[in-house]
């Protein structure tokens, strides 16, 4: 007679089960649900993005993982990463395998099944961010993954996913994909912990529109990367003035005017752009040719300019040609067309006396990185208003506004031949260039709690 034969054979199973319950609650649940705890406390990065190509993801990254978290960095590594994420130890790269077949809905589905494999495997985590836009399919999937998993989501939002798409389609509100894109945005906004915004004007927005707290989300602006520095404080520099740098510097020295002369007052100025038909490079040909003929008309003493216009893209050919016509009739005005590597952009930058942005929002409520990049640099802004931009650009303190090419050729004429303004200027633009981003993020952060120190 065995032991338990006394004893009915349901009560056994309760009893098996009841044995088993706290087992199964304390041991293999957590495991399915939340993988490994480590002690130090963790975070998921994601951007459905090239990493390479999103500094301010990658910024997130270095500070948290200086801040004592372990970093799981998730998204696209089509370029080669920065040393500054691929050596720290802290930091572990997931790359998100690019869907080339399938189509459009074939390549969203790849995505999904990619962002899953990830997502599942880091499950146990304390923290995930995401950059939004993109918000298709990548804020869903982490909103039903933070409740699943129980970590905290915070949302980086450095535009509006829908404003962008409306775009496309030439500013209809009601096209069908801008409205699911509303939808999802709206809906989707709320899973999150946590919100940070680029600028003022967006928290408002979401508070406003989106009806999310404001107790939950903070402004952090973003911050020009360590190798825009004013040229006082850059490398290599060692006592030479920025006239003889420009005659030397290998990547330019060549598409200098000869006799062009710093020190006698010529002026260099820099705008990059993509050339697509947001970004109006029109405005700044038109003000320089009135520049021009001020010149030959009104004013023998105006300096010469020499314009930088850098980047690639769709219209450059056409611009190309506008400028080469001109060419033998521009006696003052100088205009180059460049394309440089990451290195060499931002030593043309600091070499400058001025940037001129033309960029216009998508959903008005984000500033262009550029400028950031100019401060960065330490030189003065001449800008095409809208409205948020007074949360960077300071009329007469940091730089100059324009809303046409009349007032920008207006701009011009101040910015060269005023030496008290442009000195103002200049000081304006040095002390926004000390706003760097270690000490922004640390007081953006603490105010979330997600640090204490
Ligand atoms: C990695 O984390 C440790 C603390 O856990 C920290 O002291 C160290 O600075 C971090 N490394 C980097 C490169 O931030
Ligand atoms: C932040 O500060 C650390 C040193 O504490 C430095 O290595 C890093 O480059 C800084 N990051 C930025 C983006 O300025």
């Amino acid at each position: 007679m065995s032991l338990f034969s006394w004893v009915p054979n349901w009560l056994l199973w309760l009893l098996i089960v009841y044995i088993s319950l706290p087992l199964a609650l304390y041991v293999v649940f957590p495991y399915v649900f939340y993988g490994e705890r480590s002690t130090k406390k963790r975070i998921i990065i994601y951007v459905l993005g090239d990493l390479g190509h999103s500094p301010r993801i990658c910024y997130h990254a270095s500070s948290f993982s200086e801040s004592n978290f372990e970093v799981e960095l998730c998204g696209y590594v089509d370029n080669k990463l920065p040393e500054s994420i691929s050596e720290d130890p802290n930091i572990t790269v997931h790359s998100l395998g690019r869907c080339t077949k399938g189509g459009m809905i074939g390549k969203v589905l790849g995505q999904v099944f990619g962002i899953v494999k990830h997502l599942w495997a880091l499950r146990g985590s304390d923290y995930i961010l995401v950059q939004n836009p993109p918000s298709i399919p990548i804020l869903p999937i982490v909103v039903v993954y933070r409740y699943l998993f129980r970590c905290k989501l915070i949302i980086d939002w450095h535009n509006l996913a829908y404003s962008i798409l409306r775009l496309k389609y030439s500013g209809n509100n009601w096209h069908p994909l801008v409205l699911i894109s509303i939808a999802i945005e709206f809906l989707f906004a709320h899973g999150a912990n946590y919100h940070l915004t680029v600028t003022k004007a967006m928290k408002q927005f979401l508070s406003d529109k989106f009806w999310i707290p404001e107790k939950n989300c903070v402004v952090f602006y973003d911050r020009p990367a360590v190798q825009f520095r004013p040229f006082e404080l850059s490398d290599g520099v060692s006592g030479k003035s920025r006239n003889e740098a420009i005659h030397s510097e290998p990547f330019i020295k060549d598409l200098i005017p000869q006799d062009f002369d710093l020190e006698k007052g010529d002026k260099i100025i820099v705008t990059s752009t993509s050339f697509t038909p947001d970004e109006d490079i029109s405005i700044l040909l038109g003000a320089l040719k009135i520049y021009e003929s001020s010149y030959k008309k009104f004013d023998s003493s105006l300096p010469r300019i020499l314009c930088f216009i850098t980047g690639k893209g769709p219209l450059k050919d056409h611009f190309i040609g506008e400028v080469a016509k001109n060419k033998k009739l521009w006696n003052r005005v100088h205009i180059e067309f460049v394309w440089l590597s990451s290195e060499d952009y931002p030593k043309l930058l600091r070499l400058c006396d001025f940037g001129v942005s033309l960029h216009t929002s998508s959903s008005g409520l984000d500033l262009p990185m550029k400028i950031l990049d100019m401060f960065g640099s330490g030189i003065p802004v001449i800008a095409l208003n809208y409205p948020v931009l007074d949360e960077l650009v300071k009329h007469d303190v940091n730089g100059l506004k324009f809303m046409d090419r009349r007032e920008l050729h207006e701009a011009l004429i101040f910015a060269t031949k005023d030496r008290k303004i442009l000195t103002a200027l200049k000081e304006g633009a040095r002390r926004e260039s000390e706003n760097r981003w270690n000490s922004s993020w640390k007081a953006s952060m603490k105010e979330l709690r997600l640090i204490h120190k």
